[in-house]
């Protein structure tokens, strides 16, 4: 019997909901430790050393010992890292670096740890938005694009020819004939960058309405030499080109959009006709309900209410947020006109959908 509110508890289903809050606890600490353990380079070296003492990895690192002991204590407590008392030594067992270490990337599960830190990084402006509505911009999180690019990076840009593009039947060929291609929502033009090297005779445009991206993704063209691309700041919402791109992408960028709507027509009236538009976003149900046993929606969901979500309400936008899920979007893409839309899974990415969406 519960005396505070005088009604009976199950007490052992009770204690199991402790232990799993007690779970969460430690996940999400471990995780904010990974994070760092990431951006310190500690993972990679530890990858490529073992075993090492605490001081040994924090000179490889060039990092301070008593942080790196500390951390070491969270990752070993945390059954990431092996401690042997006897040597004073750590080991991350090869099974632990192959999707802890840059080089095992795109399978780098500690460049995902970094949204923690994204979000943590505004929580007092989300309390304010819990009890005023509204929201964030894009600004106000601190290393977003940052984080965003090196995600991209894993899902999109390294499996972008072999196992992307292979989606669409035919698409390599017509690429390396030459075709129009747009990228809105390009954020730092990893994924056009990759293709514009690889089809010189395609060219190639990206659309954001962040001048920070498009900065960042012009620096990359300078810096590869490239004279088939170009990127522009452009508000997805506006743009009005007609027929004009034989292929059109979006990589994870129409739930955070104000108009996600206006930015559905915009790509269908920009699409020529017989053309593809390929559309990544994020896989899961518009029912609450279909996405418990979803690996990842609590995540998602968490990403979702803290950033994408919000990013559009600032903007009194629609705030889908994230898990807007399968049946919403190829409603949208419906009411936008598009005549056919084919959902694709592919097996390195458990976080995404792939839309073949045809006009
Ligand atoms: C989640 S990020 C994805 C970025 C990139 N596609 C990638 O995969 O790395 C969403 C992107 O959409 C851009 N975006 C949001 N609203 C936009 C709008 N109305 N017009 C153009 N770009 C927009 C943001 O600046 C951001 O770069």
């Amino acid at each position: 019997m519960c005396t505070m509110c005088n009604t009976t508890i199950d007490q052992s289903k009770s204690d199991q909901f402790a232990e799993q809050m007690v779970s969460h606890l430690n996940s999400a600490a471990i995780t904010a430790m990974c994070s760092i353990g990431y951006r310190t380079g500690i993972f990679d070296i530890m990858g490529e050393k073992n075993p090492a003492t605490s001081l040994e990895i924090a000179d490889k690192a060039k990092l301070n010992e008593r942080y790196v002991r500390e951390w070491l204590g969270a990752m070993v407590t945390g059954k990431i890292i092996h401690y042997d008392p006897d040597t004073k030594t750590y080991v991350l067992p090869q099974e632990h670096a192959a999707w802890l270490t840059r080089k095992n990337s795109p399978n780098n599960i500690a460049v995902t740890t970094q949204w923690l830190h994204v979000i943590s990084s505004v929580e007092d402006r989300i309390v304010e938005c819990f009890q005023k509505g509204g929201g964030l911009s894009y600004d106000e999180y601190n290393r977003f694009h940052d984080v965003m690019a090196d995600e991209s990076r894993q899902t999109v840009v390294i499996p972008l020819i072999d196992r992307l593009l292979p989606l669409v039947d035919g698409i390599k060929e017509k690429l390396e004939a030459g075709i129009t291609v747009l990228d809105v929502g390009c954020g730092s033009g990893g994924a056009l960058i990759t293709l514009a090297e690889a089809f010189p005779k395609s060219s190639f445009t990206g659309y954001d309405f962040s001048s920070d991206a498009v900065k960042v993704a012009k620096d990359n063209i300078d810096q590869n030499g490239l004279r088939n691309i170009d990127f522009l700041v452009k508000d997805a919402s506006a743009f009005d080109d007609q027929e004009k791109f034989d292929l059109i992408f979006t990589f994870d960028s129409v739930h955070d959009q104000a108009k996600p709507d206006k930015m559905l027509k915009n790509i269908y009236n920009a699409l020529k006709l017989g053309g593809t538009y390929f559309c990544q976003d994020i896989a899961g149900s518009s029912y609450v309900h279909n996405n418990v046993d979803l690996p990842l929606a609590p995540f998602m969901y968490t990403i979702s209410c803290t950033h994408c979500m919000s990013v559009s309400l600032a903007q009194d936008g629609a705030g889908l947020g994230a898990m807007w899920g399968k049946e919403l979007a190829c409603e949208m893409m419906k009411d936008a006109g598009f005549s056919s839309v084919d959902v694709k899974e592919l097996e390195h990415d458990m976080i995404n959908y792939y839309y073949i969406v045809k006009k």
